[in-house]
């Protein structure tokens, strides 16, 4: 695909096929990730690929039961569903403590090269940031003392959403000519 048509096709997939994604495929996508932009080239990221049920399952929970302590739904509840749903959730870190602006920045210019990546594979991706809510409970789970970014789901796609409208740039853009 030429890079605007990627560009344009990549959505929020919250619906996912059951059908697995071959290792290949995630490594190439982890590659691209990693050809990302960093401030002072530190490639801040790391990752936890994780397509073992028991943990995603785990890790929906935490958000559900981060909902029912706050005594009302959020948005958590509805990740929570698709984390279980998404046949791979790949934990982003940010292994660095000091310029969390710079590595945080970086961190999401590699997570946006995944997404795109995914669509250029033909998979439906997911950014998910309510991960973040329960980041002590994940690293207990899994044990990993790093500041957790993100995650992003990964899938084939069942249900395929309309584009959320965009502001539009004229609206948005300032021009000093
Ligand atoms: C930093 C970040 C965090 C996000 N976290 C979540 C999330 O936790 N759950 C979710 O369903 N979507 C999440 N999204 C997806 C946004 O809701 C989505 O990008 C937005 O609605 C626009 O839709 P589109 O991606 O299809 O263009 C996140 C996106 C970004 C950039």
């Amino acid at each position: 695909m030429e890079t605007k048509e990627i560009i344009e096709k990549r959505r929020s997939i919250r619906s996912f096929e059951k059908d697995q994604i071959e290792d290949s495929i995630i490594k190439d996508i982890l590659y691209d990730g990693t050809m990302a932009p960093s401030a002072h080239h530190k490639q801040p990221w790391e990752f936890i690929v994780i397509k073992n049920e028991l943990i995603k399952n785990k890790i929906a929970s935490f958000l559900i039961e981060k909902d029912l302590r706050m005594g009302k739904e959020s948005s958590s509840s509805h990740t929570a569903r698709v984390i279980k749903e998404a046949p791979v959730c790949i934990l982003v870190y940010n292994k660095y403590e000091e310029q969390p602006l710079m590595n945080t920045l970086s961190v999401g210019a590699a997570i946006q090269n995944m997404l795109l990546s995914a669509t250029d594979h033909g998979l439906g991706s997911l950014w998910v940031g309510n991960v973040c809510k329960v980041e002590d409970e994940i690293q207990k789970l899994l044990g990993k003392n790093m500041r957790l970014m993100s995650a992003v789901l990964l899938g084939y796609v069942k249900e395929y959403p309309n584009k959320p409208e965009r502001n539009l740039v004229d609206a948005i853009t300032e021009w000093k000519i």
